[in-house]
């Protein structure tokens, strides 16, 4: 598929794909096409074995400063109901490989929203999350309300939410919504250390995990455990389980297949 407001590549770099959002001079608003493409890159990731780690970006002035506000405008809530764009956030969450979003600038609205989808964020000291939508009369409506509110805890989400103040990647790491900040020039790089840190690890065993720490976001912690407990066992089915204890047990670096 050719994309017009995105720029994917399944091999960035041996076992990562890359996803660089593509509409620089409207600070990469998501409009429902650039949705539909991130969507099928994803897929398509997913699909392809030699990807094991992705990560979405934008570039250093915006990661995305929100849903296209132009495209929503004269919108009736039964037009929303009717383009039912959310069925594209589902699936974005349903990806099962992890990704990351690398952030530079602006992560606004349905921007933080996506990055907030994303399994883990490395931002630039430049990054200013936020939700602002409130200032338009509306709310966040891709998981702002819920993913924010756990990440960052009550108080602070609340304030976003209502107020619309955007808080810095400074703020955003002490609040537990990010994973790292480092300098502008850098962020994209330790992004991809990321990325390398779990692309060597079992693919059948990342995948297992990351299934299960998310299901600690929508579920009981019975439930939860038991959820843990079967993925736990179902890593003893692979391959790899045989060869990164045997590794270890002759001191050598293990070789994961995803088999
Ligand atoms: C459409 C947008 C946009 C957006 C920026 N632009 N954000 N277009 N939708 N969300 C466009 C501007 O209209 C402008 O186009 C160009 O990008 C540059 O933006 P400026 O405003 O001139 O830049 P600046 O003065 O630096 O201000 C940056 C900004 C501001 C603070 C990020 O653009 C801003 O407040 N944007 C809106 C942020 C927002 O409210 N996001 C939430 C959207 S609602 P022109 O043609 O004038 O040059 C949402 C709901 C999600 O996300 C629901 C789930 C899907």
């Amino acid at each position: 598929m050719n994309y017009e407001f995105i720029i994917a590549e399944s091999a960035f770099q041996p076992h990562i794909a890359l996803i660089r959002l593509n509409r620089p001079k409207e600070l990469n608003a998501l409009n429902l096409q650039l949705m539909q493409e991130i969507k099928h890159a994803l897929l398509t990731f997913d699909q392809d074995d030699n990807v094991r780690c992705i990560i979405i970006t934008g570039n250093e002035r915006a990661f995305a400063a929100g849903a296209d506000i132009k495209q929503m405008e004269s919108k009736t809530a039964i037009d929303m109901l009717k383009i039912d764009q959310f069925e594209t956030w589902d699936q974005i969450r349903k990806t099962k490989k992890p990704i990351i979003a690398a952030v530079s600038g602006f992560c606004l609205g349905g921007g933080c929203e996506l990055a907030m989808t994303c399994d883990m964020i490395v931002a630039s000291e430049t990054a200013k999350f936020g939700q602002p939508e409130i200032k338009l009369a509306i709310m966040p409506g891709a998981g702002g309300t819920q993913r924010l509110s756990k990440a960052v805890g009550k108080a602070l989400a609340m304030e976003m939410v209502l107020t619309g103040k955007f808080i810095s990647a400074e703020e955003a790491m002490d609040a537990g919504l990010i994973n790292r900040v480092v300098p502008e020039e850098l962020y994209l790089d330790e992004a991809i250390k990321l990325a390398n840190e779990i692309a060597v690890q079992s693919p059948v065993a990342v995948r297992l995990a990351k299934e299960s720490v998310l299901k600690a976001f929508d579920s009981g912690l019975q439930e939860g455990l038991h959820f843990e407990r079967k993925n736990f066992y179902m890593c003893f089915a692979s391959e790899d389980q045989k060869e990164g204890m045997n590794a270890f047990v002759e001191k050598r670096k293990p070789n994961f297949t995803g088999k």
